[in-house]
């Protein structure tokens, strides 16, 4: 489905977009924590007056219920502050998921087939996973976590320097405030670990897999042995990779309570002593060690949201490229609706490169097409045959000026029209992992059991077809059967002639099928397109000798053009590849 012009918003400015809209959502969440904190930071406190009390023994029966309660409520009020923020926060970032995984798909939607083939479809699948799911966990857990560890280390600070003592307080922190640093410095190092133990367990994976399809090949070349020792060669790998992970994580996750315990020791013998000589009284001891205990696991998630941004932050570099990369090929702005095309063609080609090469791919291509002529086009491999192809239905698309279909610029045809009016089998044809039905059925979806049959045999594929035991409803692909290169063909064949389109393109889409075969499929291409323009791409010349002009492109340019007879007369390239291909016939005869 072609959609018209959808423009295309930079993930980072959606991002920007986002945060202002929710401005309100983010304030009552972040200020819910900071008072979740306010009110969390009181519990140690508490406990230091009621160890005070206790020591001089000044404690009632009514003071111990008045505390216990006081606990009671402090943590009921802290849960429920925490939590709304924690809910409003959770919320925001799946709402931000949704919408950048609503943009990536409207997008991939008006992408180029050809695009596609460049970039495997689980390739892309894979960067919607991944790359939203870290923006959104930095999004809503950054959001949540780091407020509430700086918060919860501004208010512990106060708390401490106001109630207790600075001077304890600087000198037992030192330790543990490199906690966030060796999270941000360790951290990455482990995750690179960590990945590579899991692509070491891929390779390991795949390799079996190949070495089991390939049973028979080593089983009849003895090499048993080789196979052998390269894969305890992959095992001795993942072995290494993995031991490597754990000393890494092993020292991460020892080196943070060695920092806790050094700060306590630091706290209980200089707070020792500050006590024993009266500066401090043993509740604020007591409290100051429940703060300590308090902080060092919010410092070690600071670093940890530090990561998550820096790795959110490349995430959502790589989907701005996989949505900026590939220029939109969109209507213009006075595209003509063509609803009933004819089929003429004209090509005035000077000079047309791809973005990133400077070689042109197609230079002074100069020919005219009357509706209902069959074209044949052939030339060396790389020649610039399928380069031709694509600019018709702007799948790359043609500078303005050179392409028309019935006298009218491709650039100002409605895309929709455009590509309704031209059936085209590109020649990597692409067939979806289910049934054949629903693979040729996939232009039209009102064909009825019958049209689509009647597809089926137009291209010489129903017999084969009906020698799988489901016929028609049999799957391919993936989890079905496995069609050969030229029923793949054949499949793809059918659904162009289902779309009856007035321009038909097949890119050497008879490469992969037999002599007869090919013959009586062009005989009934013949009898199905007798009135409609018909484009053969081919590297056998056979495909093409019944065409009313065959184009014989050379590195880019179109240097003969004609009949096959008057090819045959001109002595040049199409004479040398047809007495070339006719002696290779004789041999193989
Ligand atoms: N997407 C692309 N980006 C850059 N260069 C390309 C692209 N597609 C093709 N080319 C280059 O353009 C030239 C023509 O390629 P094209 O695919 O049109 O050849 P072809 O005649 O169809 O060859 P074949 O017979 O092998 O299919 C080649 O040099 C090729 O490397
Ligand atoms: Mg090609």
């Amino acid at each position: 489905m072609i959609r018209e012009g959808v423009a295309i918003e930079d993930p980072k400015h959606l991002l920007r977009r986002f945060l202002v809209e929710k401005r309100w959502t983010y304030t009552v969440a972040i200020s819910s924590i900071i008072l979740s904190e306010i009110v969390y930071v009181q519990f140690p406190h508490l406990l230091g007056e009621f160890t005070d009390l206790l020591s001089r023994g000044a404690l009632s029966m009514a003071l111990v219920t008045h505390y216990a309660l006081e606990l009671l409520a402090i943590g009921i009020l802290y849960v429920f502050l925490y939590g709304i923020g924690q809910l409003l926060n959770g919320r925001s970032g799946r709402i931000f998921e949704y919408q950048l995984r609503q943009k990536l798909l409207a997008h991939w939607e008006t992408l180029s087939t050809s695009y596609y083939r460049q970039r495997s479809i689980g390739d892309l699948l894979n960067h919607a996973m991944n790359d939203v799911r870290a923006v959104r966990e930095a999004l809503s857990g950054g959001a949540n976590i780091l407020t509430n560890s700086i918060f919860l280390l501004l208010a512990t600070l106060y708390m401490t320097f106001t109630t207790i003592s600075i001077k304890l307080t600087l000198v037992s922190m030192i330790p543990i405030l490199f906690v966030p640093l060796l999270v941000i410095w360790w951290g990455p190092k482990i995750r690179v670990a960590s990945r590579q133990v899991q692509e070491s367990l891929s390779d390991m994976a795949e390799f079996t897999e190949e070495s089991l399809s390939a049973i028979r090949l080593i089983k009849a070349t003895a090499s048993e042995e080789v196979e052998a020792n390269r894969f305890s060669g992959q095992v001795e790998k993942v072995v290494h990779m993995q031991m490597k992970m754990i000393r890494r994580s092993a020292m991460f996750q020892s080196f943070i309570p060695l920092l806790g315990s050094l700060s306590f020791s630091i706290a209980l013998f200089y707070g020792g002593y500050l006590t024993v000589y009266h500066e401090i009284r043993l509740g604020e001891f007591v409290a100051f060690t429940l703060y300590l205990a308090m902080i060092i696991t919010p410092l070690q998630q600071i670093g940890f949201v530090i990561n998550n941004f820096q790795r959110a932050s490349a995430s959502l570099m790589r989907l701005s490229t996989l949505l900026g990369a590939i220029p939109e090929i969109v209507d213009a702005d006075d595209a003509v609706a063509m609803t009933n095309i004819h089929g003429a063609i004209e090509v005035r080609i000077t000079v047309f490169s791809y973005a990133d090469s400077h070689h042109p791919a197609l230079q002074n291509v100069n020919f005219v097409v009357t509706p209902g002529e069959t074209i044949g086009i052939v030339g060396r491999t790389g020649a610039g045959k399928t380069t031709l192809a694509n600019l018709l239905p702007r799948i790359f698309e043609p500078p303005i000026g050179e392409i028309f279909i019935d006298g009218v610029d491709v650039r100002n045809i409605r895309l929709s029209d455009l590509r309704e009016a031209i059936a085209y089998v590109p020649q990597d044809g692409f067939l979806f992992s289910t049934t054949i039905t629903e693979n040729i059925g996939f232009s039209n979806e009102e064909a009825t059991p019958e049209e689509l049959r009647q597809a089926a045999k137009n291209a010489a594929v129903y017999e084969d077809i009906m020698r799988f035991r489901e016929g028609m409803e049999t799957q391919i692909g993936e989890r079905g059967v496995a069609l050969s290169g030229g029923q793949k063909q054949r499949v793809a064949i059918a659904r162009a002639l289902l779309k009856n389109a007035p321009i038909l393109i097949l890119d050497d889409s008879l490469s992969a099928v037999d002599m007869n075969t090919e013959k009586q499929l062009i005989a009934r291409l013949q009898q199905l397109r007798a009135h409609k323009t018909t484009i053969i791409i081919a590297h056998r010349l056979s495909a093409v000798l019944h065409a009313d002009q065959i184009l014989v492109l050379d590195d880019g340019e179109l240097v003969e053009k004609g009949s096959h007879e008057e090819l045959l007369q001109r002595e040049g390239i199409y004479r040398t590849l047809y007495d070339l291909q006719q002696g290779e016939r004789e041999v193989s005869v």
